[in-house]
């Protein structure tokens, strides 16, 4: 946890931010996760604490609850001391006294929720994504669970949102951590990786060093032979020299911020001639967006600048044709670049996503419906201290393809004779982690050389055989 003095001032902040927004009264109540059981209640899945109680009270840690009183600015902490049994069970706990301390509030009874937001004259809650928590704000809220979801405050979301998507120096003292975790997690795959190994090897030991560092993974590791599926989280192929290998994967520092990376390679020492080709272009679609990222310039102009790229790298492949930013205005680029350039990065590897990304990432501003731009996670304008990824990739994906083929979709920019020689590519992506600063953009973590001479000579450097 950072100092008592941060979750007081956050929380005075969202108040305050509150206010603004003519909420004066009323309880804003934060429901901490629980366990959540695999099979059986004391067989749980590794708990991970919702991120909002984080930010505003700093534990991580099952079974709390607060509140933040609009009216008199108390904030409270519920949750109850351990018992007996559970001292056997658990070993000792920090008391809600000093858990309390430590979030610099009060405390009261798990308990008392229910009878401090009845007395309230109003509950602002954020959008819940498990079922108990519904559960909880419906009791709360005296209405049915499916009545919840409708209640959710939207000033509460706005001013969240405000707060936390700008990041203050030790929220990015602390993603740097996490990315640089996850940056030796891709070192140690680069070097590892061998043909007649299996992807879940490669998953094996980049999660056994996210696990050692003590933060654990920031989301399920894609490790992929097939990078043409873009969230793939089999792990069961064999790899062979000659196929190209995707891992997207993170870790989250001991305070819970996260690293979110992908580094696309050759099961092989060397890319062939048509894996190097697409490889660089997707280079060039990252190069293409960065001098688009600075404060002031909306995010969507940079994912049509990697957009742009990509037809201009496709096209001078023989793949697409004609004008590039005729190509990118319909949207022919997303066959091959179907998704966002990225999103933002925080507590969460899609930050504040379970608030709503049209609020997180168009601030209402309405959003395309197009296939790929809709895709697109982060368009506002960018200011100083927001962190998120920039993540260009192109894909090769034969159900995609076949369809758009069988209707003729773009045939004036998309040269579908020729794709079928270069299905075997796959998927390529390249996925970084970027602050926004006062003059521009700064990478975050240590230097990670992703040129194909460095790719080549990490894959080189473990005495691998391809
Ligand atoms: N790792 C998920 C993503 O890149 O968005
Ligand atoms: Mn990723
Ligand atoms: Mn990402």
């Amino acid at each position: 946890m950072f100092d008592a003095s941060t979750y007081r001032d956050r929380r005075a902040a969202l108040i305050k931010a509150l206010g603004l927004r003519g909420e004066r009264s009323g309880l804003v109540v934060l429901v901490g996760n629980g366990e959540s059981p695999m099979n059986y209640t004391d067989n749980a899945y590794p708990f991970h604490q919702d991120s909002s109680f984080r930010y505003f009270f700093g534990h991580s840690k099952p079974g709390l609850a607060a509140a933040m009183d609009l009216g008199s600015g108390e904030s409270v902490l519920y949750g109850d001391d351990l018992s007996m049994d559970d001292i056997v069970w658990t070993g000792p706990e920090p008391t809600m006294a000093e858990l309390a301390e430590a979030a610099g509030c009060a405390f009261r009874h798990r308990s008392s929720l229910a009878t401090d937001s009845r007395e309230a004259p109003a509950i602002l809650f954020l959008p819940p994504y498990r079922d108990e928590t519904r559960r909880e704000l419906a009791r709360l809220l005296g209405v049915s669970i499916e009545a919840v979801d409708g209640k959710v405050s939207l000033p509460l979301i706005r001013a969240a949102i405000e707060l936390r998507e700008i990041k203050d120096a030790l929220e990015v003292a602390e993603i740097e951590v996490a990315v640089a975790t996850t940056v030796a997690m891709h070192r140690a795959a680069l070097i590892l990786t061998r043909p007649g190994m299996r992807e879940s090897d490669i998953a094996a030991r980049v999660t056994e060093i996210a696990l050692a560092d003590g933060g654990g993974l920031s989301f399920p590791v894609i490790a992929t032979t097939k990078g043409a599926t873009l969230h793939n989280h089999r792990h069961d192929r064999s790899l062979a020299a000659g196929s190209l290998f995707l891992l997207d994967a993170g870790a989250e520092s001991l305070k819970g911020y996260a690293g979110d990376l992908t580094t696309t390679f050759p099961v092989g020492r060397r890319f062939d001639e048509k894996q190097r080709a697409i490889y660089e272009i997707v280079l060039a679609m990252g190069q293409a967006a960065i001098p688009a990222i600075g404060p002031g310039k909306p995010f969507m102009a940079a994912h049509d600048a990697a957009a742009k790229a990509a037809v201009t790298g496709l096209s001078s492949l023989g793949l697409m044709r004609g004008d590039p930013d005729e190509a990118v205005a319909k949207g022919a680029h997303a066959l091959f670049f179907p998704h966002g350039l990225g999103h933002m990065l925080g507590l969460d590897v899609h930050d504040m996503e379970n608030y709503g990304e049209d609020w997180v990432g168009y601030d209402g501003a309405g959003r395309s419906k197009e296939f790929g731009r809709k895709s697109l996670r982060l368009a506002k304008a960018l200011k100083a201290g927001m962190v998120h990824t920039v993540e260009p990739g192109l894909y090769f994906i034969p159900e995609l393809i076949a369809a758009w083929k069988s209707e003729g979709r773009f045939a004036e920019h998309i040269a579908f004779e020729k794709i079928e020689a270069w299905m075997g590519v796959g998927g390529v992506r390249n996925e970084e982690d970027w602050l926004v600063t006062p003059s521009g953009a700064r990478r975050l973590g240590p230097s990670f050389d992703k040129s194909t001479a460095a790719i080549e000579a990490a894959r080189s450097s473990g005495g691998i055989h391809g």
